[in-house]
């Protein structure tokens, strides 16, 4: 599987998705901590702060939003029409409007405005064209807006290397092959994280796509060490 075909492989996969995920230890709590790392305010009036949660899957990183920012107007977009689908369905009612697009240009997808926030949770890792999908989300920034992006990056430690080889293959993989009935997508997933950037690196990304203070912070659990919150501040152009 290469990366233009994430999404179909995700479409496969969106009815076992939730179930898989749960079986993660800490997966929707650290969804709310990325939520909460955005920082914006809480109790605006209705709609008057505007977030995007990209590559929303089936709507659980958009439901974290949901609930730190219950009166935001949040705007979810996917690749995946099967897991926008669990998604609308998860959301229904609440004003959260989902959109199907290509995440590397929201704007081609027919995202308009400002956002004061971003949220992308196991998403970039993904995008084929990386350094020009985070110019365009710093683009959708309001001036004082800032993106975090939640994401697996592996650091030199040979213990946290040695975890995740572990976890991918012994545990991800196995269950995948139970739940969902094929590993084809959580190969891709488990190799994709040895493929991506690591914590460093990441970071310099950040700041060459025009991003100013960009802060990591760790994780709780089993993922302290190999998925962060990367909350990068639009900064000056
Ligand atoms: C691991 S899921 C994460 C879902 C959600 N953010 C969460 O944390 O539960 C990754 C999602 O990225 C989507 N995706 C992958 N490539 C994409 C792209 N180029 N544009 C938009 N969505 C994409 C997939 O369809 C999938 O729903």
């Amino acid at each position: 599987m290469n990366k233009t075909e994430v999404a179909a492989g995700f479409d496969g996969v969106a009815e076992h998705y939730d179930r898989l995920v749960s079986m993660n230890p800490g997966y929707l709590k650290h969804l709310s901590l990325s939520a909460q790392r955005l920082a914006l305010p809480t109790t605006p009036a209705d709609g008057s702060v505007r977030i995007l949660d990209l590559c929303c899957g089936t709507g659980l990183s958009t439901a974290a939003l949901r609930r730190v920012y219950p009166n935001a107007e949040i705007v979810g977009l996917d690749a995946s029409a099967e897991m926008l689908r669990v998604a609308a369905g998860r959301l229904a009612g609440d004003g959260t409007t989902f959109v199907a697009g290509d995440a590397t240009d929201p704007r081609a997808s027919g995202i308009t405005g400002e956002f004061h926030g971003v949220l992308m949770a196991y998403g970039i890792r993904n995008i084929p064209q990386p350094d020009l999908c985070l110019s365009h989300i710093r683009a959708l920034l309001a001036p004082s807006g800032r993106a975090c992006f939640h994401e697996y990056a592996l650091p030199d430690s040979r213990w946290q290397r040695a975890k995740w080889a572990a976890v991918s293959s012994a545990i991800i993989v196995p269950l995948s092959k139970v739940v969902a009935g094929d590993t084809t997508l959580f190969r891709y997933l488990r190799d994709s994280v040895w493929d991506f950037d690591g914590p460093g690196e990441f970071q310099s990304r950040l700041k060459r796509a025009g991003f100013g203070e960009v802060q990591m912070l760790a994780m709780t659990g089993w993922q302290r060490g190999l998925v962060h919150s990367f909350v990068a501040q639009r900064g000056a152009s």
